[in-house]
C-alpha cells in the first residue's frame, strides 16, 4: 500500500512515528488501553508547534497531544470508551464529541453538561457510541480561538463488519487564516467576520498540512471520509476525472448517490463519506478542486496515481449500502412542527437583516440571541416531549449560509424549499443556504438541554444558538 510514501508524510514523519503507517490513512491514532470496562484513551490539550505549510516556519498552534489534527480516535460501534482529557492550556476547555449520540453529561457543553475543565485539571468522558460512522471532536469553550488555533480531531466508529473497500482514508480539512510568516492571524471574533461569513481563512490543510498530492493506485476502491473542521469555510469539492459516490452523511448511511453537479458540499462540522473508484490512468494526476466561493477556487490536492498496473480490470459494481445505524425513525404523521427562523447578519448594503433593535448580538433564532459556547441559565427556546417526533423548519431569513447543528441527535433531512430530499439523508449539521428553508425530522429520544447552533463559529458565539429542552 503506497499511501504513506509521499512527501507530505515524510515531512511529518517525526510527528507521526510508526503510528502513521496505517492502512487507514495517515492520521496518527490515539493509543488505546483496554481495561475491564472500557477502552481508554488520553488526550492532552496544550500549546504546540506544527508545520502547516511546507517551506514556511512552523505554526504556533493549540492542539491535542502535540499534533494537528489531534489523534484519530477509533472505536467500535457499541463499545464503551473512556477518554481522559487533560487541560494544559491557559484557559478553561471542554471536549464535544460532535455527532455522537451520547448522554448530556458527556456532551462537553460548559455548565450545561459539565463544569469546564480548568487549566491543570482533567475530566473523564465515558460513553458508548451507538452509531458507526465518521465523527469528530473539538472544544466547546472559547470555541473561536480553541478550534481556530487547531484543537480538533477525527473520531471514527467502525461498523461491526468491515466494509468492502480496498482501503479507507480520512481527510480532515481545516481552513486557517495565516500571516505571511505562517502564524495564526489575530483578530478572532472581530465584528466584520461576526456579521458576515465568519472567519474564512486563506490556507486549507489536509490532515494538518497543505497537500501537494495524495497517492492512489489505479483500480482501487477507497472509502474517503471527509471532515470539514473549519471555523467558517464552506467547501465544494470536485474530483477531476472521478465520480465520488456519497454513502454516508454526518456518520449516517444514505442511499449511495452522486452529489448534485458532481460537487461534494461540506459546511463547517459536516462529514461526508464517499466511495471513490480509482479509474484514472497509472502515473497521472487529477486535481481535487474546491470552488465553493465565486472566483476563489483553489486546488486542495492532487490524486497522484502510482505507475502500477490497475488493481482490477473492471470497475466494481456499485457499493452496497452501509448497514443502517439504530437511529429511530420519526413518525411524520404525529410529529409536532416548529419553525426556527435564522435571523441577523449584515446585508449587502450594510444594514442588519430582520433584527429590529439588537444590541451586541448580531444573529438570532426566532428573535432570541444566545452568545458564547454554552453557559448556565440558558433558557430553552423550545420544550420538547421525550419520545415524541418533531419536524423543525429551519428558515434562513439572512443573506448568509448557516450549517445548523443539533447536539445529541441525528435528524432526517426531509425537504429543501418544499422539495423532498432523496436518498434517505440523515445529518447532525445541515447547511441552510441564504433565504432557503430546510425541514428536518427527529425523535426527541435523548433527555436534556441540547444545543442547536450555527457551526460557523462566529455566528454561534454572536447569537445564532438556542437550547432545546427534552424532558
Ligand atoms: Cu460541533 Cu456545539 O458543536
Ligand atoms: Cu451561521
Amino acid at each position: 500500500m503506497s499511501a504513506i510514501a509521499n512527501a507530505a508524510t515524510s515531512r511529518r514523519s517525526f510527528l507521526l512515528g510508526a503510528a502513521g503507517v496505517l492502512a487507514t490513512g495517515r492520521l496518527p491514532k490515539a493509543s488505546a488501553q483496554s481495561s475491564k470496562t472500557a477502552r481508554e484513551f488520553t488526550l492532552t490539550a496544550a500549546k504546540g508547534r506544527t508545520p502547516l505549510v511546507r517551506a514556511q516556519p512552523e505554526t504556533d498552534v493549540w492542539c491535542y497531544d502535540g499534533i494537528v489534527p489531534g489523534p484519530l480516535i477509533r472505536a467500535r460501534q457499541g463499545e464503551t470508551i473512556r477518554i481522559i482529557v487533560e487541560n494544559r492550556l491557559g484557559e478553561d476547555t471542554t471536549v464535544h464529541w460532535h455527532g455522537i449520540r451520547l448522554p448530556l453529561a458527556m456532551d462537553g457543553v460548559p455548565s450545561i453538561s459539565q463544569p469546564p475543565i480548568a487549566p491543570g485539571q482533567r475530566f473523564t468522558y465515558e460513553f458508548t457510541p451507538p452509531d458507526a460512522g465518521t465523527f469528530w471532536y473539538h472544544p466547546h469553550a472559547d470555541s473561536l480561538q480553541q478550534l481556530g488555533r487547531g484543537l480538533a480531531g477525527a473520531f471514527i466508529v467502525e461498523e461491526p463488519e468491515p466494509v468492502a473497500v480496498d482501503r479507507e482514508v480520512v481527510w480532515m480539512l481545516t481552513d486557517w487564516r495565516l500571516t505571511t510568516e505562517a502564524q495564526i492571524a489575530s483578530g478572532f471574533g472581530n465584528g466584520m467576520d461576526a456579521a458576515m461569513s465568519g472567519r474564512v481563512g486563506n490556507t486549507v490543510t489536509l490532515n494538518g498540512i497543505v497537500s501537494d498530492e495524495e497517492p492512489v493506485g489505479a483500480g482501487e476502491r477507497i472509502r474517503l471520509r471527509l471532515i470539514n473542521s473549519s471555523l467558517a469555510r464552506i467547501m465544494a469539492l470536485r474530483f477531476q476525472g472521478h465520480r465520488p459516490l456519497i454513502v454516508a452523511i454526518d456518520g449516517q448511511p444514505c442511499d449511495p448517490h452522486e452529489p448534485d453537479g458532481g460537487r461534494v458540499l461540506l459546511g463547517p462540522a459536516m462529514r461526508i463519506d464517499v466511495v471513490l473508484d480509482m479509474h484514472g490512468e497509472p502515473g497521472r494526476r487529477y486535481k481535487v478542486i474546491d470552488d465553493f466561493y465565486d472566483g476563489l477556487a483553489y486546488w486542495l490536492t492532487e490524486l497522484a496515481y502510482d505507475d502500477k498496473p490497475p488493481l482490477r480490470a473492471h470497475i466494481l459494481d456499485p457499493p452496497l449500502t452501509l448497514p443502517r445505524n439504530p437511529v429511530p425513525d420519526p413518525d411524520l404523521t404525529t410529529a409536532q412542527m416548529h419553525e426556527l427562523r435564522l435571523q441577523g447578519g449584515m446585508m449587502g448594503g450594510g444594514g442588519m437583516a430582520g433584527m429590529g433593535g439588537m444590541s451586541n448580538a448580531v444573529w438570532a433564532i426566532n428573535g432570541r440571541s444566545m452568545t458564547g459556547d454554552g453557559h448556565a441559565e440558558m433558557t430553552p427556546l423550545l420544550a420538547l416531549t421525550l419520545g415524541r417526533s418533531y419536524v423543525l423548519t429551519l428558515r434562513n431569513d439572512t443573506a448568509w449560509w448557516h450549517p445548523i447543528h443539533l447536539h445529541g441527535h441525528s435528524f432526517r433531512v426531509l425537504s429543501r424549499n418544499g422539495r423532498a430530499v432523496p436518498s434517505r439523508q440523515w445529518a447532525d449539521t445541515v447547511l441552510v443556504p441564504p433565504k432557503q428553508a430546510v425541514e428536518v425530522a427527529f425523535v426527541a429520544d435523548n433527555p436534556g438541554d441540547w444545543m442547536l447552533h450555527c457551526h460557523v463559529t462566529d455566528h454561534q458565539v454572536s447569537g445564532m444558538m438556542a437550547v432545546l429542552r427534552i424532558a
